[in-house]
């Protein structure tokens, strides 16, 4: 293979990228980019590889969660706090019912940039290049705001160091104290029409939290029930932002994507002799691999051997986004052959993108069903095969929006105009996601129970 350099990636094929049309500003804008300071510490990432290979040796679980896109207008110190704080709620119930830890790391603090099915959106007889994301360009259908603009990075790279500057002070200041988020977790529950279902585990927390502050094990005491960690991750698309952010690390003289802590490939950019792949393989990140109905054997072989060529736990997660419906007909032949040959990955589940559909009234939608059935195909499938079911990757707010149907507040079709707030795709909201992870850790105390 050839020599990888952090540029390595410009003589590739590549696909998804925008049609800028300044080309002089583009590259000004990427030198301005590349001398500011990193996002993240290298030092970091090697710590998140080490979590991630304990959840690949089933030792512990992943939770992986936040928006499809963030966007510039969304942008406040609620909407991170309450994406942050279902996270933290969600992380305790798995937690405690799997008796594992649960590794955290947000969609958050770079997720900008979205592949797109066509290059060109059109309504009525005006066509328009698509929304690619606020890294790159406007969500108004008008040809101004589409126009790609290079200087866009520039504010996502400012809006990802807030975002991350306020994760680390309620990762760390108090905010994450597990009492605090154990009696929000009650409060959601009294409120939810299917709360008694969870009302047993919850009682179980409260015991164990009892029996430790009865132990002298508390916030005054342990560092561990004060505060928390919570980790970062994007898609890795926009290769000339990534390249800036991409340092080499003064103490191993290692190379990393500083943008995030974990950065994943999508499901229309892994083509493994294309330029994303390629960027991938030389940074020491963990790294995400999205595995579709689509995968090949073959292809996912050739992406591993590429991307891990040491075999080194930690360093691959296969987020599999099969569909409901395609997940126990597709995925037992890719664990069938990652357990064959050997390979150490991280398998988790994205039960969101294989199950989009578009309601009668035009929205792009998903059922909470269906991700829930995918859900449990997941785990069956590991199961069946004697693998760990190592985690889950989610679309989901804080907020209260209207995007997916279902649930136990039983939203329709026709109630999904009343807070559809997203530009791209349909998320969870906070009592659905949170809802889920119940569900999941009904799985997990399952599988704990099997394995004792
Ligand atoms: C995403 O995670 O937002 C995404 C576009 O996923 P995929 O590449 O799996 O379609
Ligand atoms: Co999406």
């Amino acid at each position: 293979m050839d020599i990888w350099t952090p540029d390595s990636w410009r003589s590739k094929p590549i696909l998804q990228q925008p049609n800028y049309t300044n080309s002089d500003l583009v590259k000004s804008t990427e030198q301005k980019l590349a001398k500011m300071p990193p996002l993240v510490f290298a030092g970091e990432i090697r710590e998140l590889h080490r979590q991630l290979a304990d959840v690949a040796q089933g030792n512990a679980f992943l939770l992986q969660g936040g928006d499809c896109a963030e966007t510039f207008a969304e942008f406040n110190a609620n909407k991170i706090k309450d994406t942050f704080q279902v996270l933290l709620q969600m992380a305790v119930v798995m937690s405690f019912a799997g008796s594992s830890p649960v590794v955290k790391i947000g969609r958050m603090a770079g997720q900008f940039a979205k592949p797109r099915s066509s290059d060109l959106e059109t309504k009525g007889d005006i066509s328009l290049p698509s929304y690619r994301g606020d890294i790159i360009n406007g969500n108004d259908f008008t040809e101004a705001a589409r126009l790609p603009d290079p200087e866009r990075m520039i504010q996502a790279y400012h809006q990802s160091a807030s975002t991350l500057n306020l994760l680390r002070a309620f990762a760390q200041g108090g905010f994450a104290d597990l009492h605090k988020v154990h009696r929000w977790n009650s409060g959601f529950i009294k409120k939810s029409p299917q709360g008694e279902r969870y009302q047993a585990l919850s009682n179980q927390i409260d015991q164990a939290i009892a029996f430790m502050e009865a132990c002298g094990i508390d916030s005054s005491t342990s560092p561990q029930i004060r505060s928390t960690t919570l980790f970062t991750s994007h898609e890795s698309l926009l290769l000339g932002y990534e390249e800036a952010l991409t340092r080499q690390d003064s103490q191993t003289q290692e190379w990393y994507n500083c943008s995030a802590h974990m950065i994943w490939i999508g499901d229309r950019t892994r083509q493994p002799d294309h330029a994303h792949v390629e960027f991938l393989r030389g940074v020491n990140n963990p790294i995400g691999i999205k595995v579709g109905p689509t995968t090949s054997s073959e292809d996912l072989i050739q992406l591993l051997d590429i991307l891990n060529p040491q075999n080194l736990p930690g360093r691959i997660t296969l987020i599999a986004r099969m569909g409901a419906k395609q997940i126990g007909e597709k995925l037992p032949a890719l664990v069938q052959l990652i357990k064959r040959e050997g390979r150490s990955v991280v398998w988790s589940s994205d039960p969101m993108h294989g199950n989009t559909i578009t309601a009668s009234s035009g929205y792009k939608t998903r059922s909470v069903n269906a991700i829930l059935e995918e859900i449990k195909g997941f785990f069956q499938v590991h199961d069946a095969e004697g693998t760990h079911a190592g985690g889950v990757h989610l679309e989901m707010t804080g907020h209260n929006v209207t995007e997916c149907i279902g649930g136990a507040y039983q939203i329709t079709e026709e109630g999904l105009a009343h807070r559809y707030d997203t530009f791209c795709d349909p998320r969870l909201n906070g009592e659905q996601a949170l809802e889920l992870a119940f569900l999941i850790a009904d799985t997990l105390k399952t599988a704990r129970n099997k394995k004792a």
